[in-house]
């Protein structure tokens, strides 16, 4: 057998059942602390997993690696690769005497090739179509995100060696590197999804892994409606502001959907428009013809070569960009994508980190601020009016749901003061039975939006009209 050092029956065979191993990983052995969360916060779908399991894996996985060279498996066909440890796991069953039915035998098996070949027990997660983020928090605890909700999982490392390896195998893919001298590392899987490492000695209790599983199909604006993120109306509106090109800020908290979003109105650009994307770990999909993607480059081992946004986002600017489009904006490229916004690039578009509309524009100023622009206060505010339209705010809230809680535009100045509008709001009324907020998007009842001569200029005047009367004003209780 190819990958093979010696023959299983070479090794002196334990006669035992497997409850007790000679010397199990650490953290196997560990009895389930009174720490542990509880059983209401597991993933139901997940299979239960015993310490024995886990035990019986630890075994026939410390008899496997003495008899077969692991670094060839992976350099096989992968079918191949899991013929040969089908072989050989076989072997270690039958001569250590394990007590297994064929149905755990093939669970251990999928689970020793997770390990080798791809990504181990993180396999099933990144399988899962329905998880949101993955957050893995040294080798014994990892939660995962579904439906708005934080689970703990029963998926388990052998040891943070293990994980390790793991997460250098992720980022390796993407010509990255992670360890002790460069313990931070932001990468991509090969499906896209995003993907942070933050390893000891800077994570303390082993390296902590967060992945942003990639959605092959983008949430669109129509399924929001479906979901009750927005309201009809208010979809409709946001399809006339993209369309219109209004720029626009997204403003949310972390997870709060702003990417999503974002990329949901980059769907009503015109599709004779050129676009430029530029993103830390590119995420949105753009359905145009005409779009050029960038990423942003960490620096190498030797400090050198780091390519930041503000660097793409300037860049952007001799690229004959008709709508730039910024992931996140978060230090001093917010000047120059205002800039941009407010030399001929209408209709581009960011997201930020922010609690409101209102707070997104303080955020705003403190980035230019803090990039070391010297301009007085008032400056940065008319800066800021005169570049951006339109603030969408949105938010996860406490029962797991993600809303758009706010449209909003920005009107203006009133002395050093900058003043919105809002157009859209979500007002949450009450909990149901299920603890499920109950609430009612509404509009506030402006019936000409400052975006309205623009809206007019594209054609877009009655869609506009139409969708502002057709929307509820006051909240129903
Ligand atoms: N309205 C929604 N309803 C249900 N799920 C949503 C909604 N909006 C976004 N999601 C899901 O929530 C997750 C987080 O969304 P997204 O990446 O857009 O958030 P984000 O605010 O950009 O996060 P980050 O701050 O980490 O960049 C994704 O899996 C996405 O599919
Ligand atoms: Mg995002």
């Amino acid at each position: 057998m190819f990958g093979k050092r010696s023959n299983v029956a070479d090794r002196p065979a334990s006669p035992m059942r497997v409850a007790a191993p000679a010397a199990p990983p650490s953290n196997m052995s560990a009895p389930r602390s009174a720490a542990q969360p509880s059983a209401a916060l597991l993933d139901a779908e997940a299979p239960i997993r015993s310490k024995d399991y886990f035990d019986t894996k630890s075994l026939v996985f410390n008899a496997m690696i003495e008899v077969i060279d692991v670094s060839m498996l992976s350099k096989m066909e992968s079918e191949t690769a899991r013929d040969e440890i089908r072989d050989v796991v076989s072997e270690i069953i039958v001569l250590k005497n394990i007590a297994m039915s064929m149905g755990e035998q093939e669970d251990l098996l999928d689970d020793i090739c997770n390990d080798v070949l791809g990504y181990g027990p993180l396999e099933p997660l990144l399988a899962r179509d329905d998880i949101a983020d993955i957050m893995v928090n040294g080798a014994t605890r990892t939660f995962i995100e579904v439906g708005g909700k934080i689970q703990l999982t029963n998926v388990r490392f052998r040891n943070n060696a293990q994980l390790m390896n793991i997460c250098q195998r992720i980022v390796s893919q993407v010509g990255r590197r992670v360890d002790e001298a460069s313990p931070i590392c932001d990468a991509r899987l090969l499906d896209g999804s995003r993907v942070n490492v933050i390893a000891p000695p800077l994570a303390i209790d082993g390296p902590a892994l967060t992945i942003r599983k990639f959605k092959k199909d983008k949430l669109t604006l129509d399924q929001l409606v479906r979901f009750g993120a927005i309201s009809p109306e208010g979809a409709e509106i946001l399809k006339i502001i993209g369309r219109v090109r209004c720029n626009v800020l997204i403003s949310g908290g972390t997870g709060s959907g702003k990417t999503t979003l974002l990329n949901c109105m980059t769907n009503y650009i015109d599709d004779d428009e050129r676009i430029i994307t530029c993103e830390d770990a590119a995420e949105l999909q753009l359905q145009q013809a005409h779009v050029v993607r960038l990423e942003t480059r960490p620096p190498s081992l030797e400090g050198t070569g780091a390519v930041h946004m503000r660097d793409l986002v300037k860049n952007c600017l001799r690229m004959r960009p008709e709508r730039i489009i910024v992931g996140e904006v978060r230090g001093p490229e917010a000047f120059d994508l205002l800039q941009a916004m407010n030399t001929g690039h209408d209709g581009s578009m960011g997201t930020l980190h922010a609690n409101s509309p209102r707070e997104a524009l303080g955020r705003l100023e403190s980035m230019i601020t803090m990039g070391g622009f010297t301009l007085p206060a008032k400056t940065i505010r008319e800066m800021i009016c005169s570049s951006v339209d339109i603030i969408i705010q949105a938010m996860r809230m406490r029962d797991g749901s993600r809303r758009i809680t706010h449209i909003t535009e920005v009107m203006g100045m009133e002395g050093d003061v900058v003043t919105v509008q809002d157009l859209f709001l979500y007002d949450v009324l009450g909990e149901d039975a299920n603890g499920k907020l109950v609430g009612k998007h509404r509009s506030t009842g402006i019936g000409r939006p400052r975006f309205w001569d623009r809206a007019r200029y594209y054609g877009e005047e009655k869609r506009l009209a139409a969708a502002l009367d057709a929307a509820e004003i006051e909240p129903t209780k």
